[in-house]
């Protein structure tokens, strides 16, 4: 059954960039109710969270409201989590003292959903002890708080009280949502990106990947409790929320960085287009064009570690292994050669030739196969959605 969010935006500058919230949690089905102090209409209209979430918002307590006869009970009856974002200080201190004196600070004490936290202000005010003091007690009880981001603010001071990115805000309340703790206790190892191989002191070689898939699939485990190790290669992506980062460059280093974390992890999975081949030698300095009178130039390529293959030889008994074999024919014959030289419990492969497959794509088409021979093709799906069924794969060997 889809869940509801409440949304309650306060006075802030950031109330615009609440917009791009409701409507990523749209997207994922997720209904949205929108509660607007004055103050936050003074920024945006409440028009266009209207139009995003397709429901009534909410700014007035004395509002005539066509889905709740006594709106501020009616909308806390529905909520499964309640978001508090930009949180200002004034409605972090009703909040803190129990004053009810608006629609969002009225719908805060009537709800007994999770609440989350956004705080946005100037950084003099988020640090004063009394916004402080106020926050302690609200994580007292209970409530979640999410650190604000520092930077410049939109009042030209420099320091904390940025509203965090809405990407940090969106996962925070996926993983709020969901109660699935199936990872609970496991820690998982996870490459992405791709590798880069120096041909000189500017130049490499890299691929087209991306990072997508293997940072859904980290997300999608910090979401489900694991402990969450993300080796990335070189990815324009920011690392989700609570994994521990670790960056690679070349395939030698993302082989020593996951053979040293490899004892330690229950699942690894290796998402990372590792380059198979770098340059026998780089130069120290950077290759001229001109030197070169034939205007050509010829590099003696030789083969990387397979990271996974080095892995799977070290593998400890009960530690589930899982890869990707991207194909450009002959999918399940290539993909089966793979799980087993590489010693994996299951591979996911995928036919990248075919529309909504592959590296830059947001969706992809995937067969999961095991080692018992057993297949599961599955759709279309966007990447969030195979990392799930991955996780659930992984969840199934485990138990
Ligand atoms: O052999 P192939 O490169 O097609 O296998 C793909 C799988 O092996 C992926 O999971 C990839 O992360 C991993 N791999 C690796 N080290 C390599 C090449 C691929 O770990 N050098």
């Amino acid at each position: 059954m889809s869940k509801t969010v409440g949304i309650g935006i306060t006075g802030g500058i950031a109330a615009y960039k609440m917009a791009d919230l409701v409507s990523r949690l749209r997207k994922d089905d997720i209904e949205v109710i929108v509660m607007m102090t004055e103050s936050a209409t003074r920024f945006i209209t409440p028009l266009t969270f209207k139009t995003l979430s397709n429901r009534e918002v909410i700014t007035d307590l004395w509002q005539d409201s066509q889905e709740w006869p006594v709106q501020h009970i009616g909308i806390a009856e529905e909520l499964d989590l309640l978001v508090i974002a930009p949180a200002t200080a004034n409605m972090i201190a009703k909040m803190t003292h129990g004053i009810a004196d608006d629609l969002v600070s009225t719908v805060a004490l009537a709800n007994t959903a999770p609440v989350l936290i956004a705080p946005a202000m100037n950084s003099n005010m988020y640090q004063n002890l009394v916004v402080q003091d106020n926050l302690k007690k609200l994580s007292l009880y209970g409530y979640e708080i999410l650190d604000p981001a520092s930077g410049v603010l939109a009042c030209g001071s420099i320091g904390p009280g940025r509203l965090p990115e809405i990407d940090i805000i969106y996962q925070k309340i996926i993983r709020m949502l969901n109660p699935k703790q199936d990872l609970k206790g496991k820690r998982l190892m996870v490459n992405a990106g791709t590798t880069c191989e120096d041909i000189d002191p500017v130049r490499f070689i890299a691929n087209r990947s991306t990072g997508k898939m293997g940072y859904m699939i980290a997300e999608e485990a910090v979401c489900r409790g694991a402990q969450v190790i993300l080796v990335s290669g070189k990815s324009d992506l920011t690392p989700p929320l609570g994994v521990d980062y670790i960056k690679a460059w070349g395939a030698q280093e993302m082989c020593d960085i996951m053979l040293k974390y490899q004892p330690m992890c229950d699942i690894i999975i290796g998402a990372a287009a590792v380059g198979d081949f770098k340059a026998s030698r780089a130069a120290n300095q950077k290759i001229k064009k001109m030197e070169n009178k034939s205007g050509s130039l010829t590099l003696e390529l030789v083969s990387t570690p397979d990271i996974l293959k080095t892995l799977g030889q070290a593998k400890k008994p009960g530690q589930v292994m899982v890869g990707f074999a991207a194909e450009t024919q002959d999918l399940i014959d290539n993909a089966k050669k793979k799980l087993e030289s590489k010693n994996l419990d299951f591979i996911v492969a995928n036919d990248v030739t075919m529309e909504g497959a592959g590296f830059a794509a947001d969706t992809n088409i995937v067969t999961i196969i095991e080692r018992n021979g057993e297949t599961r093709s599955l759709p279309l799906m966007s990447k969030k959605e195979v990392a799930a069924s991955i996780i659930d794969s992984v969840v199934n060997l485990l138990s």
